[in-house]
């Protein structure tokens, strides 16, 4: 799978691929993720990829040319172009798993005042993070990578994938480590007894639970 980001920030993603399960994920080539300066397509001077406004109103508004260069560039048949957006349906973990599905991926960060208007008709689908405003699509378009990026077979084990949160919508089970007293707080008994039967069953009624207590909303 490869995923193109398009950002006018790309030092903005410096650790998020040097570190832990994405770096990793990368040198095993499980997927493939090109960070890409929209300022490299642009044709004005000085590297002009924003501009006032017509009509009148406050900030700098992204231009066509230069997102319009960088999508015909890269995109294939096989390219899914998604806009990060507050205008987008809300993310979620249903949409993480049809990502991962996708051969390419081109994700294009707003930032400053927003899109030119002509600019979305490049997009495949508009996605939001949530119902709050960021300076930019950047930071967006790492939690998505990072979603769909660990749900690619041999990315993490595929047992951490089974019970968690989210898939048939309810959270994940509470777990420990050592010590198994902690300050007076006991590790549950059924963990330790080495009865996985009885440890599947204890974790199903937990998952039920802890989704009961913090979000019955998902209910
Ligand atoms: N750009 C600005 N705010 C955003 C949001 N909530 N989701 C996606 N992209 C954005």
């Amino acid at each position: 799978m490869k995923i193109d980001i398009l950002t006018l920030f790309p030092n903005m993603f410096e650790g998020f691929k040097t570190e832990s399960i994405i770096k990793r994920a990368i040198e095993k080539g499980k997927v493939e993720i090109n960070i890409i300066d929209i300022r490299d397509f642009t044709p004005y001077k000085n590297n002009q990829v924003d501009d006032y406004q017509f009509g009148g109103g406050g900030g700098m508004i992204m231009m066509c040319e230069p997102v319009f260069n960088a999508v015909e560039k890269i995109r294939t048949k096989d390219s899914h172009v998604i806009l990060l957006t507050p205008r987008g349906k809300t993310y979620n973990q249903k949409k993480a798993y049809e990502f991962k599905e996708k051969k390419h991926i081109i994700i294009i960060c707003g930032h400053y005042e927003g899109f030119d208007e002509r600019i979305y008709s490049l997009a495949d689908e508009l996605v939001s993070i949530g119902n709050f405003i960021l300076t930019g699509g950047e930071l967006a378009s790492m939690m998505i990578t990072d979603s769909v990026v660990r749900l690619i077979d041999g990315v993490i084990t595929s047992t951490s994938l089974e019970y968690e949160s989210f898939n048939d919508n309810l959270l994940d089970y509470p777990v420990y480590t050592k010590p198994r007293v902690f300050r007076g707080m006991e590790v549950p008994e059924v963990l330790v007894n080495g009865n996985h039967a009885l440890i599947k069953e204890y974790r199903e009624k937990e998952r039920r639970r802890i989704t009961k207590e913090y979000r019955d909303d998902l209910l």
